[in-house]
């Protein structure tokens, strides 16, 4: 289970030391997923942002992606307000979950190999955690290939296509995204239309699963 102390990265473990150093009040600490456990839909992001994440302790929230992020998942009905903005915000996650693949903020926002596969058994307990008919959404290529180490499959086995959807070994469904990040919606790669479609999608599978 999540352990909040955790420092199995010595890389990560000492800069988030350094970070703290300059700024004490920052969470500055492996970063716990937000939502219920038992949520059906599980979105996995990469990695805690400096002044984001890493300051609030609460994934994407402070992050420029959690504000596309956010608001999207308010539209669909997966959260009680249309932002995120501190622990103690009152914002109540809606039959989902927030987690990242990597929980330690990595320099540069690059974890490396190592650190991916020393987190991951985090991620797979939370993917092993899931109820039936749940619902996976990876944003980005990082967080889709962390998923797939954290079922048992090989890299080769689900390639990452924005807007694919993949079956898991345990029959829940993993959906890609591209990320919600300042430069995938800047550069337009990734729009708020193609992002809520995504999410619309989310939506339907799980209440088809609901009705069945
Ligand atoms: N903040 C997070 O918590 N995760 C990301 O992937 C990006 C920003």
């Amino acid at each position: 289970m999540f352990n909040p102390a955790c420092r199995a990265c010595a890389r990560l473990a000492e800069y988030l030391d350094e970070v703290r150093a300059q700024h004490p009040l920052y969470h500055a600490a492996p970063v716990p997923p937000f939502g219920d456990a038992k949520a059906r839909l599980l979105i996995v992001g990469l990695a805690p942002g400096l002044h984001g994440a890493n300051r609030t302790g609460r994934p994407f929230t402070g992050d420029y992606a959690g504000i596309l992020l956010y608001a999207s998942l308010h539209r669909h009905g997966f959260g009680s307000r249309a932002e995120s903005i501190s622990m103690d915000d009152g914002l109540k996650l809606i039959d989902c979950r927030i987690t990242n693949a990597v929980k330690c903020l990595p320099p540069a926002n690059k974890p490396l190999p190592a650190e991916m596969r020393a987190c991951n058994p985090y991620l797979s307990a939370e993917l092993a955690g899931l109820p039936p008919g749940a619902v996976v959404l990876a944003l980005g290529q990082i967080a889709h290939r962390a998923v797939l180490l954290g079922c048992g499959l090989k890299q080769s086995a689900l390639p990452f296509v924005h807007g694919a959807e993949h079956v898991l070994p345990t029959g829940q469904r993993l959906i890609d995204s591209y990320h919600c990040s300042r430069y995938n919606t800047q550069t337009r790669r990734l729009t708020e239309a193609m992002f809520d479609a995504v999410m619309a999608r989310c939506r339907v599978l799980l209440d088809a699963a609901c009705s069945v």
